[in-house]
């Protein structure tokens, strides 16, 4: 397989949007990218059951892990509570996101320790108060996650704002929180280099798959990164190799500046309760002032 093979014209794609593309995204991040964001998310659930005491027997938590990809934050929150021995049956997860195909391997993932429910629902940040369970303006999120620099995906203009407002709408006054991750390679005049990511991978998940991939161009124009991939998945047959998808992959992203999501937040009614630094990213820890 050459440059060249690969390189000729597919239909444009993002990196979530097939059922191959979200398997070869979780084969990426389990094995190159590899979040450490595990810990951080354990002490945002102690934290979460510090500030509220459930009151009643029929009370639960509820956490909504926002661009949730395949359920990794759930299912390692999950683990990490039933590990330390407390149970689940008072925790409600809701693992939202725009690809229905990252959604459909989030829940063809088993959630070991059993919680009280686990929700895949298919939706966008931008649009979280008109969504159930939060569209009666009932119900309201204990804990809310939007993961591994996610928050880049959020690139257009005033769609990170009208996130921030959303998160005020579906937050528990007073004990809510919520955790925004800002990746370091997403940070304005800090991008390293990426890892180079596998150029060819077998699936795990569907029978005689290859997964290949050459990264293309990676522009950064101020506060904006455009990359550009080629990508195929292809099936061998009787010795001969068919393409059974091939995509162009254009992926825009928001580069943050230190202190812009925090003024933005502060501008739409939340305020920054501490920052978290990780190992390849800083978790922002927010709270609702305007009740
Ligand atoms: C970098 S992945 C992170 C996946 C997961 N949170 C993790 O840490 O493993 C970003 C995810 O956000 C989703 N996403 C992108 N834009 C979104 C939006 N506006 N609302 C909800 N999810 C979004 C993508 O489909 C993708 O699954």
């Amino acid at each position: 397989m050459t440059r060249e093979n690969i390189e000729t014209p597919g239909p444009n794609m993002d990196i979530y949007s097939s059922a191959y593309l979200a398997e070869y995204y979780e084969i990426i991040i389990n094995s190159i990218l590899v979040p450490s964001d595990t810990s951080a998310y354990w002490t945002a659930y102690k934290n979460m059951m510090s500030l509220r005491t459930l009151d009643g027997p029929t009370a639960t938590y509820l956490v909504i892990d926002v661009g949730t990809g395949n359920g990794r934050i759930i299912r390692e929150m999950a683990t990490a509570v039933a590990n330390a021995g407390l149970n689940l049956h008072t925790t409600e997860f809701i693992g939202l996101d725009t690809s229905q195909h990252m959604l459909d391997r989030a829940a063809s993932i088993p959630i070991k320790p059993k919680p009280a429910s686990v929700s895949w629902i298919h939706g966008s940040a931008v649009e979280l108060a008109s969504m159930p369970p939060f569209d009666k303006g009932v119900r309201k999120a204990d804990l809310l996650v939007f993961g591994f620099g996610s928050i880049s995906h959020l690139w257009r203009d005033g769609e990170a704002e009208q996130f921030l407002r959303q998160i005020t709408f579906i937050l528990r006054p007073y004990t809510g929180r919520a955790y925004i991750s800002v990746h370091d390679n997403l940070t304005e005049g800090n991008q390293k280099e990426e890892p180079p990511l596998l150029d060819e991978t077998p699936s795990k998940s569907f029978p005689n798959i290859i997964y290949r991939k050459v990264d293309g161009e990676h522009i950064v124009n101020g506060n904006r990164c455009t990359t550009k991939a080629f990508f195929e998945a292809t099936k061998d047959v009787n010795d001969e190799r068919h393409i059974v998808e091939k995509a162009q992959i254009d992926m825009d992203l928001r580069l943050w500046g230190k202190n812009d999501i925090s003024n933005l937040a502060s501008q739409c009614g939340l305020s920054l309760v501490d920052t978290v630094k990780g190992e390849e990213e800083t978790l922002l820890n927010m709270w609702k002032v305007r009740l």
